[in-house]
């Protein structure tokens, strides 16, 4: 990547592989922003923990990390096993366990099965030979998000104008797409390339990845960011402050209906009653083919404990009190704008724009 202002962050190293090839290596993003923590992820159990518990997250990072993390383990089998079709069958379960650490993001599941069909399509080949395919399918899913990562922050960066305010929610920045990245990468793109933006960054309730993350790469790369909680969108809607809200995504169905971090479906409402375009970003690995409408993506629910307890020196809620934490919330496609991918900005109606991105 050429040597740009925002360069420090958006060359951030949040997922690779150890040189040896026996280990991924990630930022544990939960440390952020008040340390900078790499780990070693060798082990299956470990590689589960680290997405189940948002160590390695965003729906980009979480597929290179999955295909550095089937080829890890793959390696473990290889002198085990004599060809590709039966590598692929020592590894299958390890690649649905893996798969099941996190429901929604449907970067997981399409890394893993990248993988392993790379090691299918070598049924008869020396698992020796397999293995260094695999090496090669992992990093090939990592520089292709690297490049697809740096075209969606083109396009999106069209649709700003200098001097706008934007509002974006979660992280969708290099940390969890690795690169500019997809909801923020405009903002670190349009910086690079001399327009002013001023970002307005949601805190994210309740693992505040807006907070920990994205006003600290912002915050980092120079650019003026505002952090606010999340009830206070509203407001800086109304004052007048927001051009333009710009967000990631972790599933898309085919008729544009967008899975995102739990609130993006409130900001978008907020912008169709303020007239502010409202636009989605991710790579064509996050359009589920198999996907007709937002009703088909499993919603993941997590811990109570993220409510009640975490983030906090004390508890916030009496230990009985139930809590419904869902992780994600679907944006219905009526108040998307625009989805930006990294093969062009489609537009409503995006049954028609999306199918076309696969013809
Ligand atoms: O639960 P997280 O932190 O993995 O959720 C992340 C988001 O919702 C992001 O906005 C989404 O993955 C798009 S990131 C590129």
């Amino acid at each position: 990547m050429e040597d740009t202002k925002s360069a420090g962050v958006t060359n951030i190293d949040a997922v690779e592989l150890a040189p040896e090839g026996d280990a991924v290596i990630i930022i544990d993003q939960t440390l952020l922003p008040n340390e900078v923590k790499h780990i070693e992820l060798r082990e299956r159990q470990q590689m589960f923990d680290a997405i189940k518990l948002l160590k390695v997250r965003g729906a980009p990072a979480i597929g290179v990390c999955a295909g550095y993390c089937y080829y890890v383990l793959a390696r473990g089998y290889a002198g085990k096993v004599s060809n590709g079709a039966e590598l692929a069958g020592a590894m299958h379960e390890d690649k649905e366990f893996l798969n099941s650490s996190r429901p929604t993001a449907v970067n997981l599941s399409w890394a893993l099965n990248r993988m392993e069909e790379a090691a299918k399509a070598r049924a008869d080949e020396p698992a020796s030979d397999v293995l260094a395919a695999l090496r090669d399918e992992a990093v090939a899913i990592h520089q292709e998000d690297l490049k697809m990562s740096e075209e969606i922050s083109r396009l999106g960066a069209s649709l700003i104008k200098d001097g706008d305010g934007v509002l974006t929610h979660c992280n969708a920045g290099p940390l969890a797409c690795l690169g500019y990245g997809t909801g923020q990468g405009p903002l670190f793109y349009a910086h690079d390339h001399g327009k002013e933006v001023h970002v307005f960054a949601d805190e994210t309730r309740p693992l505040l990845q807006g907070a920990r993350l994205t006003s600290y790469e912002l915050s980092r790369a120079g650019i003026d960011v505002t952090l606010i909680c999340d009830n206070m969108a509203s407001i800086v809607m109304k004052n007048g402050w927001v051009q333009a809200c710009m967000v990631g995504c972790d599933r898309v169905a085919m008729n544009g209906d967008a899975a995102n971090k739990i609130g993006t479906s409130g900001v978008a409402i907020l912008a169709k009653h303020y007239g502010i375009p409202f636009y989605v970003l991710g790579p064509t690995s996050t359009i589920d083919r198999n996907c007709p409408t937002g009703d088909d993506i499993t919603i993941e629910l997590r811990d109570p404990d993220e409510i009640r307890t975490m983030w906090y020196a004390k508890p916030m809620a009496l230990p009985e009190v139930k809590c419904y934490n869902p992780s994600f919330d679907v944006t219905d496609h009526t108040l998307i704008s625009a989805i930006v991918t990294e093969k062009g900005i489609c537009y409503p109606p995006f049954e028609q724009s999306l199918a076309a991105l696969f013809e």
